[in-house]
């Protein structure tokens, strides 16, 4: 039997000890390698990371499964048991170009349902932290469940790719929408921008292509603040597999979806 608190105060320990790592390693010369194209980059930094997570685990829970970005994790087909999904860096262009707006991003799953989320943005000290049935937390704030906005009120996270010509979606289809809201903004990390829906910084978020370690950890904080998290038809995400996703408040989810998203 899994001591949930227990693993909850470790979880956070050790996010806290990576992250000044990754502080410390400001000052350090970064290797900066490429993966599927010149654009998706990965450090030494991503790869310590996840390792030292791995590490971790591994040695206070032997039975549980992991899914890590850079691949130090397990091969798996299914959720069964205890499952960590690991986004070591999430944003490691930020991390690369600027030394912000980059996050840690663990999801813990049992089965295949969501039971404990982190977001830790490293470089403003922020934890975002959930229970599935406890509530979302800032550090120790208890984040408020989220109110309906309009969309002429709201302000959501888009990259601009998604209303130029790629592979993905017509680029018209979001016009009228980026044409209604009160503003858009793009942070460059799925992470983060899914952590500021939680806490009510953003309203909702779009994404055409997002992967398990990018959303595993927001779903949970999301959705433990009455936010409602789905892919851009409105179908429930599998934790496993690459999707689109759509985020949002509840009431602009469904609007939008509805007024705007439909094809
Ligand atoms: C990326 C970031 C980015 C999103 C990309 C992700 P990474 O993650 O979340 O905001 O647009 O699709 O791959 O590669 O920095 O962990
Ligand atoms: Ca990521
Ligand atoms: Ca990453």
């Amino acid at each position: 039997m899994t001591n949930w608190v227990e693993l909850d105060r470790q979880v956070k320990s050790w996010i806290l000890e990576a992250g000044k790592r990754i502080r410390e390693s400001f000052h350090a010369e970064l290797n900066i390698k490429t993966k599927s194209n010149r654009n998706d980059l990965v450090t030494d930094m991503d790869e310590a990371t996840e390792r030292f997570f791995i590490e971790k685990i591994r040695s206070s829970f032997p039975d549980h499964q992991i899914l890590g970005e850079e691949g130090f994790g397990d091969e798996f087909k299914e959720l069964s048991g205890v499952t960590w999904i690991i986004d070591p860096i999430d944003g490691t262009m930020n991390f690369v170009h600027q030394q912000r707006n980059f996050a840690i991003s663990i999801g813990i799953y049992e089965e295949n349902a969501g039971k404990l989320g982190y977001i830790y943005d490293v470089v403003h000290d922020e934890l975002y932290h959930a229970q599935k049935g406890s509530g979302a937390y800032m550090d120790d704030v208890k984040l408020p469940s989220l109110q309906e906005v309009s969309v002429e009120d709201s302000v959501i996270a888009l990259n601009a790719q998604w209303v130029s010509s790629n592979k993905r979606i017509d680029p018209a289809l979001l016009t009228p929408l980026v044409q209604t809201v009160r503003g858009t903004r793009s942070y460059g990390s799925a992470a983060i921008e899914m952590a500021y829906i939680a806490s009510g910084r953003l309203d909702a978020y779009i994404s055409m292509r997002l992967a398990p370690w990018d959303f595993a950890a927001g779903k949970i904080l999301i959705e433990e603040v009455g936010g409602v998290v789905t892919d851009l038809e409105g179908k429930e995400l599998d934790p496993l597999h690459k999707s689109s996703l759509f985020v949002a408040k509840p009431g602009l989810h469904k609007t939008i979806l509805t007024k705007y998203l439909k094809r």
